[in-house]
């Protein structure tokens, strides 16, 4: 065969064009991995190969430590998962590649969801590609064990506690939860907005406001807290939430509260949705809408210049790609010119309730996943936040110390 020929094969092949992609995330349930099958056989087909390196741990927190330290060893993945404000910082330090022509090109300005805008966009333009949207003041009700339990889906925090206390008489785990910070600061962002409603949930766990933290406000819902603490398992299970998510598909817990990555957990194991486990806003949401986006970052870094760059980055905002990656998700679109008319059911409420939320000013970042304030302190303070569920000698006083002085240092 004549070396030209060779050349224009090896030329031809992803590995040699040198877009083999290599992408940090933490995606790594089996509903997870049956949204990025949608993003690998995406990129296969337009002929671009792609290096997963999927870092445990859900909520992304390892995720983010691991590209930190690769990023400051010089050794950069090409594109990362990221959420939120964090994205800013990133570009601050100049490490991110422009995503501002296919923006132009795909015209992200007109089809995108302000929030989305605002998410990913600084001073620089665009510096991340928006992917989905999740709603994470959800809750996954089991019908059939509610059924049997002779019970009603509990409309506020008062009802929950009695269905729940019941449900553990009857020999029923009442809540399919894991024992990680970040899925118990879930819990305690549903009851933060629940008890105290939006204003007080925005100044306490967004602006960090010690008054607000220090308040008659903040030790009710730590009542209710601690109520909720005494009714699960104690320990806790030291379980990922998707194997969470499988005992309450699994007929073994009455609820969980969390994000709707669960209704993609969900539909990959073929559970029927709504039928078998429904989904409701959590209890005494009122509208309330707390959220968390999904994001792409390109990194400068080895053989991935602009103009790879901009082939992968036009591929994933394919409108087509970005509608079928989030029915399997669970997520509802960035896009505002999707429709979800073959979507699942609870994605077409998320759906109707973001718009309802948007126009009521009530659509709120989730400050434990990573969508209201700096990494360091988010982490301190949902660490603080499950000492206290886990620890009955730790006091509200205590707690209440612990968030204003993370928050003081922030
Ligand atoms: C969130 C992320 C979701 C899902 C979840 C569980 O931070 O936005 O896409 O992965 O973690 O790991």
């Amino acid at each position: 065969m004549k070396a030209s020929l060779i050349a224009t094969l090896l030329f031809l092949s992803p590995v040699c064009s040198g877009q083999n992609v290599e992408f940090l995330h933490w995606w790594t349930s089996a509903g997870e991995k049956s949204a990025l099958n949608v993003l690998e056989k995406q990129l296969a087909e337009h002929q671009i190969e792609y290096h997963p390196s999927p870092v445990i741990g859900g909520g992304g927190d390892t995720a983010l430590t691991v590209l930190q330290a690769r990023a400051l060893a010089g050794n950069s993945p090409n594109m990362a998962q990221i959420e939120g404000p964090v994205i800013k910082a990133w570009d601050a330090i100049g490490v991110l590649h422009s995503l501002n022509h296919i923006a132009d090109e795909q015209h992200w300005d007109s089809v995108l969801y302000p929030l989305a805008k605002r998410i990913n966009k600084t001073g620089n333009g665009y510096v991340s590609m928006p992917l989905v949207l999740h709603r994470l003041n959800w809750l996954w009700v089991n019908h059939h064990l509610l059924k049997q339990l002779n019970m009603t889906v509990p409309q506020n925090w008062e009802e929950m506690l009695s269905t729940m206390e019941k449900a553990r008489e009857a020999g029923v785990n009442p809540l399919a939860v894991g024992a990680r910070p970040w899925q118990i600061a879930q819990l305690f962002e549903s009851i933060m907005i629940a008890t105290g409603g939006v204003e007080f949930y925005k100044a306490t766990l967004v602006d960090l406001n010690p008054n607000t933290i220090n308040s008659e406000q903040m030790r009710h819902v730590l009542k209710q807290f601690r109520r909720l603490s005494m009714l699960t398992d104690h320990p806790l299970q030291d379980i990922p939430w998707d194997k969470a998510t499988l005992q309450l598909a699994q007929n073994k817990a009455l609820f969980q509260i969390g994000g709707d990555w669960i209704l993609g957990e969900l539909l990959s194991q073929n559970i029927q949705v709504p039928d078998h486990i429904g989904c409701y806003p959590a209890p005494s949401a009122n509208g309330s809408y707390l959220y968390n986006m999904d994001s792409l970052i390109f990194l400068k870094s080895r053989n991935f210049d602009q103009q790879k760059v901009d082939k992968v980055a036009r591929v994933l905002s394919d409108k087509q790609f970005q509608a079928d990656f989030n029915k399997v998700k669970g997520s509802i679109p960035v896009r505002t010119d999707i429709d979800l008319k073959d979507f699942n059911t609870c994605q077409k409420q998320s759906f109707r309730d973001y718009a309802a939320a948007r126009q009521h000013a009530s659509a709120i970042p989730s400050m434990t996943d990573s969508m209201a304030i700096n990494p360091v302190a988010q982490q301190a303070i949902n660490s603080e936040i499950y000492r206290f569920y886990r620890d009955t000698q730790v006091t509200d006083e205590d707690l209440i110390k612990r968030i204003i002085a993370i928050a003081e240092s922030n």
